[in-house]
């Protein structure tokens, strides 16, 4: 009987080869696809910000500049722990408060983009998830800060609610709805709600961007 060869794979290597190989390829189709979803959740939020800001009143430039910063608004998360950002379960209180950070880990990280849109998309990553009865993370009311901040905060609670997280899955758009409007005077000021459901039901553009971004496929009245 020959000796086996330091060099020869034995069945049992060979399978464990495999098994390593499929599991790094699954690990990396899994962030590959969480990649994707984030990019086209990003695209969303933008154009949305974008149609909002017209909606409002906001100049072609202007909006452009706000759906522009908006696309960045989460920029922070990708210095946050994984394990954090994907984590099934409620988050603990200690996992809150560094998850919490992503808004100033944004803005630390756009820090050095020259001009107004350097300030404008720092303000941005810090403040999107200000309320407007000051209740946010750094307890600032909305009406403190830009207006372009709560712009941008209703089109992302809107587009996060409509899509799946490892905590929760997509909701229906009839849902997202009625939890925007039970928000009116809370977390969005009322004139912000009423503007964006009106946008999202009657705006063609707002509801082609819309549609694209509703993985559930489903329509609104
Ligand atoms: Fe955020």
């Amino acid at each position: 009987m020959t000796r086996r060869s330091s060099h020869t794979i034995s069945t049992k290597q060979r399978s464990g080869y495999f098994h390593l190989k499929k599991q790094s390829k699954n690990k990396r189709d899994k962030e590959r696809n969480g990649d994707v979803q984030n990019f086209n959740e990003n695209l969303a939020v933008s154009q949305l910000a974008e149609v909002f800001a017209i909606s409002l009143g906001k100049s072609k430039e202007c909006a452009k500049q706000i759906g522009l910063a908006a696309s960045l608004h989460d920029v922070g998360k990708k210095l946050i722990d994984p394990a954090i950002i994907n984590k099934p379960d409620k988050l603990t209180p200690e996992e809150f408060e560094i998850m919490k950070t992503h808004t100033n880990l944004g803005a630390w990280l756009m820090y050095d983009i020259p001009g107004d849109f350097g300030k404008m998309v720092s303000m941005v990553c810090k403040y999107h998830h200000e309320w407007h009865n000051g209740e946010g993370y750094w307890k600032i009311p909305t009406s403190q800060l830009p207006d372009y901040i709560p712009i941008i905060s209703i089109v992302d609670v809107f587009v996060a609610c409509l899509s799946s997280r490892s905590y929760k899955d997509a909701w229906p758009p009839e849902r997202v709805l009625e939890y925007l409007e039970a928000r009116s005077d809370t977390q969005f000021s009322s004139h912000i709600v009423d503007s964006f459901i009106h946008l999202i039901r009657n705006n063609k553009e707002a509801r082609a961007i819309f549609s694209e971004a509703n993985t559930k496929g489903d329509d609104v009245m």
